[in-house]
């Protein structure tokens, strides 16, 4: 199975490196000549033009920069597309992931959009996550091939922006728990305590976070938010001394405060006895 991959920036080169090292044949190009030599060192063929490197291939990887940029590369293609599969890994989002969609199998392609869920540095390595979103059939052809990319490489949907939308989703819920446990490295802080000290001893209350996803999901999808334990109600009081510690430290007050104003609302809209899930509503607003 031939492979071309355009773009050979950070990500790109451990793509194509990781298929070198599986064997495979790989025509690289990238916009600056120069970064493919260490690969050409390795094995791979340069292409001197985007549509000479897909018409080497059967498999079409792209990597680059934004969509716009993975939509000029492949209009440069052109025809020479028809028949190939193209495997995009670009960053965007959803909406932008099915335009190129759209593009490639107009060209005649099949196409999978892949969401890479890793640093550069993992590519290859069997614990390494990829979504992909696009036709079951081009997965199934291809899986051994993206497993080389990613070991834990899996078709989430036949839509191609689904999986833009999965690794959305996962830094959402990162860059929520992120912001919490530096406000609390914040406030331990100001009392000399150092959070590397108190992650040890709170170690069993935060590996317990994760285990209320399930919970909550459950709550979410059946939308039935009534709970006997837990519920908001609760959590303002708990909010409103945070509040007042991280105010008489001295520290940011605006995290703990949105999130108070998220609860309040809630339960001055009736659902105080309600489990911290009914927030998705509030969300789902905008
Ligand atoms: N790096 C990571 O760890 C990582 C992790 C997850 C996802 N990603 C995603 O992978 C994609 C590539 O990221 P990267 O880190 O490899 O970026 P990068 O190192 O900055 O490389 C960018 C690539 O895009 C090319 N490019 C930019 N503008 C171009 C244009 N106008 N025409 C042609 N080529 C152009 C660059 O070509 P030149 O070399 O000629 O500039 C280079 O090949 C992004 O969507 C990124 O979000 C990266």
């Amino acid at each position: 199975m031939s492979v071309a991959v355009l773009g050979l920036g950070e990500m790109g080169s451990a793509l194509a490196g990781a298929l070198l090292n599986a064997g495979y044949p790989v025509t690289v190009w990238n916009r600056s000549a120069d970064k493919a030599d260490s690969l050409v060192a390795k094995g791979a063929r340069w292409a001197a033009s985007p549509e000479a490197a897909v018409t080497a291939a059967a498999v079409v990887i792209v990597n680059v920069k934004g969509g716009a940029v993975a939509e000029e590369l492949l209009n440069a293609a052109g025809a020479a597309l028809a028949g190939r599969t193209v495997v995009d890994l670009t960053d965007g989002t959803s909406e932008q992931a099915r335009a190129t969609g759209r593009l490639a199998t107009g060209h005649g392609a099949d196409y999978l959009h892949g969401q890479i869920m890793t640093i550069a540095p993992a590519i290859g390595s069997p614990d390494a996550v990829v979504f992909y979103g696009g036709p079951r059939a081009g997965f199934d052809r291809h899986a051994a091939l993206l497993r080389v990319l990613g070991g834990r490489a899996t078709l989430v949907s036949e839509d191609p922006g689904e999986p833009v939308l999965y690794g959305m989703a996962v830094h959402d819920i990162m860059w929520g728990l992120l912001n919490g446990y530096l406000h609390a490295a914040a406030l331990l802080g100001t009392a000399g305590i150092r959070i590397g000290d108190f992650a040890q001893q709170a170690h069993p209350s935060l590996s317990a976070l994760p285990s209320l996803f399930p919970m909550l999901a459950e709550e979410i999808d059946r939308a039935e938010f009534a709970t006997p334990y837990g519920a908001l109600e609760h959590h303002l009081p708990s909010l409103d001394d945070l509040i007042a510690e991280s105010r008489a430290r001295g520290i940011d007050t605006d995290l703990p405060t949105y999130t108070r104003t998220l609860v309040a609302e809630a339960i001055a809209a009736g659902h105080a006895h309600d489990s911290y899930s009914r927030l998705v509503q509030r969300f789902a607003r905008g």
